[in-house]
């Protein structure tokens, strides 16, 4: 039982830097939906953090339209763009990008608090999202007393808190180790289990055991195969 939460209809993304244009992405149709766990590999400078983006509403498309539960997207102003990336959207970054002062708790807290939730709401919201990811005993820990792989888990309570549609990931395991890197896949396999559409970019042809859908880009083309499996052994 799965449901359409992202349609891209030939979208296209070019960049212009002075006199020259890249094609980051070439023409694209994809659905991505509720309930799958989407592998996105390729190749370095292929087009798949510009693809994440687009899907995630953080950048236009050059052409096309992006259309997020039937809504059109590439309407939206940036304001009303921002507003639904707060609500429907989660991203966990290869980097972690928690904030160094604050606790996990309030790490979790804080896309709560953006969102003028009253701060006792917010706390045991954030409570509930680090109980889900195992976390429960490391609440008041500040990120330089966690390891990477409990950092990563503090990054994936903070991009469900706000019980998004979608979860991104940037290349979540790549500075974690092969054991920490599996208790992060099988975190982001149960939330797409429960209902998220969850999409992650990886280089590690390791994790397409926990993938229901594995898509490949090269030179901005996406394809259903993956043609170079030599490049990412
Ligand atoms: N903001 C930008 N301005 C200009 N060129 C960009 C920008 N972002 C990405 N690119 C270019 O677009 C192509 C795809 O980049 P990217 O989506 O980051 O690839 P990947 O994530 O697969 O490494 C690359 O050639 C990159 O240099
Ligand atoms: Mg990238």
């Amino acid at each position: 039982m799965s449901t359409e939460i992202v349609r891209l209809e030939a979208v296209e993304k070019i960049y212009q830097t002075g006199e020259n244009y890249i094609t980051a992405l070439d023409t694209t149709d994809l659905v991505f939906e509720s309930n799958k766990l989407t592998l996105i590999m390729g190749p370095s400078g292929s087009g798949k953090t510009t693809l994440l983006s687009i899907v995630g509403c953080i950048i236009y498309p050059t052409k096309g339209k992006v259309f997020y539960k039937d809504k059109e997207v590439t309407k939206l102003s940036e304001d009303e763009l921002a507003d639904l990336r707060l609500h429907e959207v989660g991203f966990v970054f290869q980097q972690f990008n928690l904030i160094e002062p604050l606790n996990a708790l309030e790490n979790v807290a804080q896309p709560l608090i953006l969102r003028n939730i009253p701060k006792k709401e917010a706390k045991e919201r954030a409570e509930g999202a680090l109980k889900a990811v195992g976390l429960e005993d490391r609440m008041g820990n500040l990120p330089k007393k966690l390891s990477g792989g409990q950092k990563q888990r503090v990054a994936i309570a903070r991009a469900l808190v706000g019980n998004p549609s979608m979860i991104l990931c940037d290349e979540p395991t790549a500075s974690l180790d092969a054991k920490s890197a599996g208790i992060i896949m099988q975190e982001l396999k149960e939330l797409a289990e429960e209902g998220k559409a969850v999409i992650i970019v990886t280089h590690d042809l390791r994790l397409r055991k926990y993938a229901d859908r594995v898509i490949y880009v090269e030179e901005g083309k996406v394809s259903n195969t993956i043609k170079n499996e030599e490049d990412y052994k």
